[in-house]
């Protein structure tokens, strides 16, 4: 099927249960706001699901020696990076497994660094485990680039700091950290000697041909022995709800605590969830490759319809669908104190940086139809006029 028909088609997803369309439910308001993208997962999945099925008898499962060879050679296909079965361990999702990490590493009271704007999950994990958030801004350099403040990062923390939490590619900025940036990185948690969560769910969507996702854990051998790198199909191929995900730990010790911290706790990635996996990282390429080409053209109309309006700056991401926009000038020249919902009273639902830690900005996800895609970028001109 030609790349634009296949993207093209509107599914209706109001016609089942779902959080991105249910939220406006009876309201003409068109969702771009959670990270899940408007198209089918590809063929390649669905058919392994329903072969699966077809099987009929769906009791516990393990994950299976072929779904760890498919991890082992995808990570040397598309990284270089040799990784070993026993480094995995299978997880129900990215959110639980950032919990772990916080709950595993350190005592009650013990700090864990987050870069801000982030991911909303990611400043409720510390507490949630009885840590410390401690948090920096990154910041936008002139060419409006965001990247890391280092001074303030390491004032940020403490002799008390234990964990390193970070996001690569980053929700929401949409930056693919580059090397100097990750061995910057790397020296702060050798010298502080800090374990690394590092959260790469969005390593399967770079739309800059000029950037390539580099696992932090791929730097040197004294890194990867102090990285949790947490990693699933979910974003990439949009299966979010097969809630799978894995968690690739080479250090014996680490992981040891990693599964310990799991204990009566954390549930087996479920079974349709691994079978989903398996396909996506054996056959989901040809089908990545022309996502990505899809929605480079999206974020080129974004560009288009966004980039000169006054009051606002939009940050198109080098990686994700999410683009990101500071609306503070807007917000302030209008006296419009709740973003959300003045966009939502022009038709159009994005997420609100309140909760990323960045009032005044807004994400937009544009993992869309283009006609969809182009009706909610002229609601939100039009919110913006
Ligand atoms: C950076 C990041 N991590 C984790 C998740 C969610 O992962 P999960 O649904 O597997 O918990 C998201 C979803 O948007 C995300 O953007």
């Amino acid at each position: 099927m030609a790349s634009t028909e296949e993207f093209d088609r509107i599914i209706d997803r109001r016609a089942v249960p779902g959080e991105k369309w249910s939220r406006f439910e009876g309201r003409d308001v068109i969702p771009m706001w959670v990270a899940d993208m408007d198209f089918a997962a590809p063929d390649a999945i669905i058919d392994a699901i329903r072969a699966r099925l077809d099987h009929g008898v769906l009791g516990y499962t393990d994950a299976w020696p072929s779904l760890e060879v498919a991890i082992v050679e995808a990570m040397h296909r598309d990284y270089a990076w040799p990784i070993e079965p026993q480094w995995l361990v299978w997880l129900p999702g990215m959110v639980s497994a950032f919990n772990l990490a916080c709950r595993a590493i350190g005592d009650d009271g013990d700090g864990v660094f987050s870069a801000t704007p982030i991911y909303p999950p990611f400043l409720g994990a510390p507490a949630n485990n009885r840590r410390r958030l401690q948090q920096a801004a990154l910041r936008q350099g002139d060419d409006q680039r965001w990247s890391w403040d280092w001074q303030a990062t390491e004032a940020a923390m403490d002799d008390r700091t234990r964990l390193f939490m970070l996001c690569n590619p980053h929700n929401p900025v949409g930056r693919v950290f580059d090397h100097r940036e990750l061995e910057q990185i790397g020296e702060i948690c050798t010298r502080r000697d800090l374990v690394i969560c590092s959260d790469e769910i969005h390593c399967g969507l770079v739309l800059d041909d000029t950037r390539r996702h580099l696992p932090i854990a791929t730097l040197d051998e004294s890194i990867a022995a102090r990285t949790i790198t947490l990693m699933a199909p979910s974003k990439t191929w949009n299966i979010p709800s097969l809630y799978c995900a894995f968690a690739i730990i080479p250090d014996q010790g680490l992981r040891r605590r990693f599964r310990h911290a799991m204990r009566g706790i954390v549930p087996h990635a479920n079974l349709l969830g691994l079978v989903a996996t398996e396909a996506a990282y054996r056959y989901g390429e040809d089908w990545r490759r022309r996502l990505l080409r899809y929605l480079r053209a999206n974020r080129a109309l974004v560009d288009e319809q966004l980039a000169n309006i006054p009051g606002i700056r939009v940050t198109l991401p080098e990686a994700t669908y999410l683009a990101w926009l500071d609306c503070r000038v807007f917000a302030r020249r209008r006296g419009v104190a709740d973003l959300s919902a003045h966009f939502e009273a022009h038709g159009v639902g994005l997420s609100d940086g309140r909760a990323f830690g960045a009032p005044g900005f807004m994400r937009l996800n544009f993992g869309c139809p283009r006609p969809v895609l182009a009706e909610g970028l002229a609601r939100v001109r039009d919110a913006l006029g």
